[in-house]
C-alpha cells in the first residue's frame, strides 16, 4: 500500500537512529522536563513505531503516544513491539493523512512529530501541518527529511547523473500532490521563519561504511529503480551504474553519506497544554 516495507524500515533504523541530530533532540527533552506532566505525542506516518523507540526514552517524561499510519501490514508489524507497560503508552490510529490530518490532530497534543515523512509530502500538506502547528503552538520535531545531498566512494562517472534522477523521482507525486522531495526540510524552515517562529535546523545525515552492505545494497537498488522510473530511457546506463556499484560494496571499500535535516518548534508559549 504504502511502498515502504517493514524490512526496509527495520534495515534503515539503526542508521536513522546514529543519524539523528542530538541537538534537537537535548533541546526538546529539556523543554519537556521545564514543562513538566505527561506529554501527549503524535507520530505522523509511524510505520513500525521506529520514531517512538528511539525518542521515547530520550524524554524525561512520562508520555502518551498516538502512532498514525496508513499501512495495515505496518500497523500490525508495530502494534507487535508497543511498550506493554511503564511510564509510555502508546496506540495506533490507521488514518490517511491527506484526507485527515486535521481530524488526526484534533486529538489532544503537544507535541507532533514525525519521520523520514516530509519528504514525501507536497507544499499544501506542509502548508497545512503548519497551520496546525502555529494555530494551536505545537512542538514540533520533524526527522530524517532527505536533502537531496548523497555522497558515494568510491566515485563513479554515473553517480552524479544517477543522483540527479533520483531527486526528480522525489518530486513526484507520493499520494500527497507533487512531492517537495529534497525541498522539504528548508520550506518547512522557510515557512516557520516566516510567521515569525525561529525552529532549530541540524543535519543527521547517513552514514554507511564498507561493512555496511546489506544497507547499502539496499539504497543503490533502490536508487536504480527510482533512477530508471523517471528516465526509462537512461535505463541500461543506470543499470551498468548499478552493478559497478554492487560490485564496490562487495569488494568492501564503499561508502555512503546520505543527507537528511531534523527540525524543531517549541511552542512560542513554552507553557503547559490545558
Ligand atoms: C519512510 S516511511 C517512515 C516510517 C517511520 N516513520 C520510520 O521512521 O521508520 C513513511 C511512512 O509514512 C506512511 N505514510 C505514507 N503516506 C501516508 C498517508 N497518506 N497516511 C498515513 N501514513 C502514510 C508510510 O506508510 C510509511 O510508514
Amino acid at each position: 500500500m504504502s511502498g515502504f516495507s517493514a524490512d526496509w524500515l527495520a534495515l534503515r533504523e539503526p542508521f536513522d537512529a546514529a543519524a539523528r541530530a542530538a541537538a534537537t533532540e537535548a533541546s526538546l527533552a529539556l523543554w519537556a522536563k521545564g514543562r513538566g506532566g505527561p506529554l501527549r505525542i503524535v507520530d505522523l506516518g509511524a510505520g513500525t513505531g521506529a520514531n517512538l523507540r528511539h525518542l521515547a526514552p530520550c524524554l524525561p517524561v512520562a508520555q502518551a503516544w498516538t502512532l498514525v499510519e496508513h499501512d495495515p501490514a505496518l500497523i500490525a508489524a508495530g502494534e507487535a513491539r508497543l511498550p506493554a507497560t511503564g511510564a509510555v503508552r502508546a496506540a495506533y490510529r490507521r488514518a490517511d493523512l491527506v484526507a485527515e490530518l486535521e481530524a488526526v490532530l484534533e486529538e489532544p497534543c503537544d507535541l507532533v512529530t514525525c519521520s523520514a515523512l516530509l519528504d514525501l509530502v507536497s507544499a499544501d500538506w506542509l502548508e497545512r501541518l503548519v497551520r496546525i502547528v502555529r494555530a494551536r503552538d505545537l512542538a514540533l520535531l520533524a526527522v530524517l527529511t532527505y536533502d537531496g545531498r548523497v555522497h558515494l566512494e568510491p566515485a563513479h562517472p554515473l553517480d552524479e547523473e544517477a543522483i540527479a534522477l533520483v531527486n526528480r523521482h522525489q518530486r513526484t507525486d507520493k499520494g500527497f500532490g507533487p512531492a517537495l522531495g529534497p525541498e522539504a526540510g528548508i520550506a518547512l524552515a522557510r515557512a516557520l521563519h516566516g510567521a515569525g517562529d525561529a525552529p532549530l535546523l541540524a543535519l543527521s545525515d547517513w552514514d554507511a561504511g564498507p561493512g555496511d552492505r546489506a544497507f547499502q545494497r539496499a539504497l543503490v537498488e533502490g536508487w536504480a529503480e527510482a533512477a530508471s522510473a523517471i528516465a526509462p530511457e537512461r535505463a541500461p546506463a543506470i543499470d551498468s551504474w548499478r552493478r559497478d556499484r554492487l560490485r564496490a560494496i562487495e569488494a568492501g571499500g564503499a561508502r555512503a553519506r546520505v543527507g537528511h535535516v531534523d527540525l524543531l518548534r517549541l511552542p512560542r508559549g513554552q507553557g503547559r497544554a490545558p
